[in-house]
């Protein structure tokens, strides 16, 4: 009994160790660039790596210490550079290896670290292994891909997320055989079960790697394993498809082989898209002593809000779920938006002009304040909010465009699907930086690929530099907050009175410190009772000018948002 005991405290002792572990990648904040809409030097619309080099003392103003592009590899641009056609070369669009090569540089010497876009579930079908890969039967590369012969008869059905017609199988009739494609028609899936292909990727990851890239991100991962006999899956498998295809076969095992060969050798931080079907599959990616991955990217957060809205009661239990997964072992990525989603302000708050400018601040502080690492998408920090196109012909993302074929094609509701789109549609996501309240939001002198919002004139950089009590400047505030304050990076959190229908409140806590996070979620003043009220100490960040404290209560105004430090 005594030496059960014994082995528990141990066991405890080490686990609690693992997870209070110092890594740079734990106390990073990362900031997501979309080089697309980013910034646009050379006025073709579309913005490129010298613009980002421009920014790079705007990043550095911020206080985040690492970026994570998205991918910026040669690509015809079916889902904008997430189809790639060579993994060792930069998209013409947005520059050159050169570019490349100063814009890391430049970023080194700002000690902002670069963290790189790998997408190696599928790769784009004007890559030079697809283009072998068709050519015959018997070519070298065939079986860097999945084909499936016709002459046995139509596969087995397999959804595919961005396919007009739902399909992940398509007829190539040069071979007489079908092609896998998960993602869209020109996204053709990369067949991890062959070692020859595995060891091209990580030989490509070396190449990053070799150039002094910080860490990656691997896009769509959880999907790359497959069962290549094609079983048949359950009819209406496709409403539930992530049961079928995150986490098949072999999938640790090549991220074994991955950590072996790529990351035990480098630096390097490592993230993947996904993280599992359920809690043990997530440590799975990322526990430590497995040696696969560093962090965790859970989509649970950003699946809360719907059109229709979302209840905090909701968003607290996710977070909090998570966070004690996590309490002892393997690390979490926090974030509440990236390039796959709407607006964070319109998702989770109120973009509403009264409440945009408090909201936004108040989810900014949720983010920055949370156990695990935060990510912030590019205007975030701002406040930008989601376009609101009405009609089709407006938008531009492929998910999109073959969403709505595929409803119309299925005799769906079709003004259902645009409201929806208005709501959470990735374009949304995707308009141009606002940097100032000229032509085009200061983004370049072209037209942009995708329109500038109208509200730039208002919502900017240079008017919230301006402007000490700005979004910009509280975020700000909040990234200094948390480089200055260890407890918000690996302090036990502690959810608090979650039955309160208004207020996300919550402590932080270690070594003795211990801080209160207290967050109105909604646009009316509320009043929170709880003693800790009666205990603080400084207050160390509030989205107002004032609060009010009266003995066990905290009165709140609209989103308010306030750290104290508890005596
Ligand atoms: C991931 C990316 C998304 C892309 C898809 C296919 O989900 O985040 O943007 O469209 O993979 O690569
Ligand atoms: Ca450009």
């Amino acid at each position: 009994m005594r030496n059960l005991l014994v082995f528990i405290l141990m066991v405890t002792a080490f686990s609690t160790t693992a997870q209070n572990t110092q890594k740079w990648w734990k106390e990073a904040i990362v900031y997501q660039i979309y080089p697309r809409s980013f910034k646009d030097t050379n006025g073709d619309g579309i913005g490129d790596l010298k613009g980002i080099i421009e920014k790079l003392d705007y990043i550095k103003s911020l206080g985040v210490t690492a970026v994570w592009l998205n991918p910026i590899y040669s690509s015809p641009n079916d889902d904008n550079g997430y189809d790639v056609s060579d993994y060792r070369n930069i998209m013409s669009d947005f520059g050159t290896m050169a570019d490349f090569d100063l814009m890391l540089a430049e970023m080194h010497k700002r000690d902002i670290k670069l963290v790189m876009d790998i997408v190696v579930n599928h790769s784009s079908d004007e890559h030079e292994w697809f283009k072998q890969s068709r050519s015959s039967r018997d070519n070298p590369y065939r079986n860097y891909y999945h084909w499936w012969p016709a002459e046995k008869g139509t596969p087995p059905y397999r959804y595919s997320l961005f396919d007009e017609k739902g399909d992940a199988w398509k007829y190539d009739a040069q071979t007489n055989s079908y092609y896998l494609h998960y993602f869209s028609v020109k996204q053709p899936d990369l067949n991890w079960e062959n070692p020859k292909l595995r060891q091209e990727v990580y030989d490509i990851m070396k190449f990053w790697a070799d150039k002094g890239v910080d860490g990656f991100r691997l896009d769509a991962f959880q999907f790359a394993a497959k069962d290549v006999t094609y079983p048949a899956f359950p009819e209406g498998f496709e409403k539930n498809f992530v049961q079928y295809y995150a986490m098949q076969g072999d999938l640790h095992k090549y991220l074994q082989e991955m950590y072996e060969q790529v990351f035990s050798k480098y630096d390097v931080m490592s993230v993947a898209e996904g993280a599992g079907r359920n809690f043990q599959e997530a440590h799975e990616l990322v526990d430590e002593n497995r040696k696969e991955l560093n962090m965790a990217y859970a989509f649970d957060g950003v699946d809360i809000p719907k059109r229709t809205g979302y209840s905090l009661d909701h968003f607290k239990t996710v977070f909090s779920r998570w966070d004690s997964a996590f309490a002892q072992e393997g690390w979490l990525s926090i974030f509440l938006s990236n390039h796959d989603q709407a607006r964070m302000v319109n998702r989770y708050a109120n973009a509403k002009p009264e409440y945009r400018a408090a909201s936004t601040k108040m989810l900014n502080t949720f983010i920055l304040s949370m156990r695990g690492t935060p990510y912030c998408y590019y205007g975030d920090e701002l406040g930008m909010t989601n376009i609101g196109f009405e009609s089709i012909d407006q938008y531009k993302d492929i998910a999109a465009i073959n969403g709505y074929k595929k409803v119309v094609n299925t005799g769906g509701d079709v003004q259902t699907y645009m409201l929806d789109l208005a709501f959470g549609s990735r374009d949304n996501g995707r308009t141009p930086m606002q940097w100032d309240n000229t032509k085009n939001a200061g983004f370049g002198t072209g037209t942009p690929w995708l329109p500038v919002n109208d509200n730039y004139k208002k919502i900017n950089v240079v008017a919230q530099e301006k402007d000490p009590h700005s979004e910009l400047n509280h975020f700000k505030k909040m990234v200094q907050l948390r480089k200055d304050h260890p407890v918000l990076v690996y302090g036990k959190y502690t959810l608090l009175q979650k039955e309160h229908p208004d207020v996300y409140a919550y402590t932080r806590e270690l070594d003795g410190k211990k801080v209160l996070v207290v967050l109105n979620f909604t646009e009316k003043k509320t009043v929170i009772q709880m003693p800790e009220a009666g205990n603080v100490g400084e207050t160390l960040i509030n989205n107002y000018d004032h609060f009010s404290i009266r003995k066990n209560e905290i009165l709140l105004l609209p989103y308010q948002a306030l750290i104290f430090e508890l005596k």
